[in-house]
């Protein structure tokens, strides 16, 4: 049986990987194609973690990166479109929220190949975000949801899906949890001198860097913390050209975006992150570190309601406050994981060899 992977940005690859994997320890039956749109094109934000995963080397690259949402998905679409009619997979997988999952579900959708969604039914209920237009529209292209969280299954019930009685609505529990606990046992040390204590801090998103005053703030923040404890930013492309453009003033450390593998290792030592992600706010709680989220809402509701995870203003008095808040905060996620057991990749393969015809 044919499946047709679609990948394109740095999260989806983690989460593939570990897909890939169980695919490949869990049937011979299951014949995985991937494609790669090329969203996310640099050595360090694509190649290093098909190396450090062992991911296959994807069967097609469309190198459609660096253009306009518009421009870039409708290219997708068109080039997806026509490997998909050569290929006539029995289901296209898609992964959370990006215009690489947008222009995977539309163009299988209209070519009525069943859609399974990884990281279905989350929201932020926020429209501005284009990751929430994203996910809305892939989970109405979609025959088969797979849900991480109690959240996202009753964010489907409250928009009616489950009286769609052509979707499957699938609580399988998080792939990103499942990937954390696989790779973390090869973690690497990044070439840097890693300090004893410190914050690890990331910011990507476009309300956070497309705004000169947001980032400012953001920075300035960083640079205040950073005189009591060691801040450490891997950079985000999209945010080392932002800063180089508004001249901002940086005094904490920032590196390149770092390898899957050297992440992992910042997690297990971090004291505390900072970000704007949404899979690091959730690596945070993996590895027990309590986390500042500089986003006005947060598709991961239970880390906010847990105590874990704090949503702050991108203001700098709102950051150090937050940061006054968590900085002591102790706590082992083994306890009581919102994420599932580690199992929900095995799932997504225990449906695929359900379905094998
Ligand atoms: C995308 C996803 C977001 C996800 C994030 C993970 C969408 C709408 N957003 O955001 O959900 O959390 O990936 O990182 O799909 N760039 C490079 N080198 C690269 C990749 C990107 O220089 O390897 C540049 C692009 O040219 C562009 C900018 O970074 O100028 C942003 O990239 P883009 O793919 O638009 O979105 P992300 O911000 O990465």
């Amino acid at each position: 049986m044919k499946v047709l992977t679609i990948v394109g940005a740095r999260p989806q690859f983690i989460k593939a990987a570990i897909v890939s994997k169980k695919i490949k320890e869990g049937s011979q039956n299951i014949d995985e194609i991937i494609l790669h749109t090329g969203q996310h094109y640099d050595e360090n934000m694509s190649d290093v973690f098909f190396n450090q995963m062992e991911i296959p080397k994807p069967t097609y690259n469309l190198q459609i990166g660096n253009l306009s949402h518009g421009a870039m998905t409708g290219r997708m679409l068109e080039s997806i479109e026509a490997i998909l009619m050569k290929e006539m997979p029995r289901f296209v997988v898609v992964y959370g929220d990006t215009n690489s999952t947008l222009a995977g579900s539309l163009a299988a959708s209209k070519l009525h190949i069943p859609v399974i969604h990884i990281e279905a039914g989350l929201r932020s209920f926020n429209m501005q975000m284009p990751e929430e237009i994203n996910r809305i529209v892939t989970d109405q292209l979609s025959s088969t949801l797979f849900c991480p969280t109690e959240q996202a299954v009753i964010n489907l019930k409250n928009e009616g899906f489950d009286k769609k009685n052509w979707i499957n609505i699938i609580k399988n529990g998080d792939v990103m949890f499942d990937a954390a606990m696989y790779f973390a046992q090869l973690a690497l040390a990044p070439l840097f001198n890693v300090p004893e204590k410190f914050i690890l801090a990331t910011f990507h998103r476009a309300e956070n860097t497309d705004n000169k005053e947001r980032m400012e703030e953001i920075i300035l923040a960083l640079n205040k913390l950073n005189k009591e404890i060691p801040v450490i930013v891997p950079l985000h492309p999209r945010t080392q050209k932002l800063i180089t453009q508004y001249e901002i003033p940086i005094d904490f450390f920032v590196c390149e975006p770092l390898g899957y593998l050297q992440m992992l290792y910042m997690l297990k030592n971090a004291l505390l992150v900072i970000t704007d992600s949404g899979g690091l706010q959730k690596e945070a709680y993996f590895f027990n570190n309590p986390c500042i989220t500089i986003r006005d809402q947060t598709e991961w509701i239970e880390l906010v309601e847990g105590g874990y995870n704090v949503l702050s203003n991108a203001s700098k008095a709102d950051i150090y406050e937050s940061y006054e808040l968590m900085k002591d905060k102790t706590f082992d996620s083994s306890d009581d994981c919102f994420y599932g057991k580690g199992q929900a990749s095995s799932k997504i393969v225990d449906y695929l060899k359900e379905n094998i015809n």
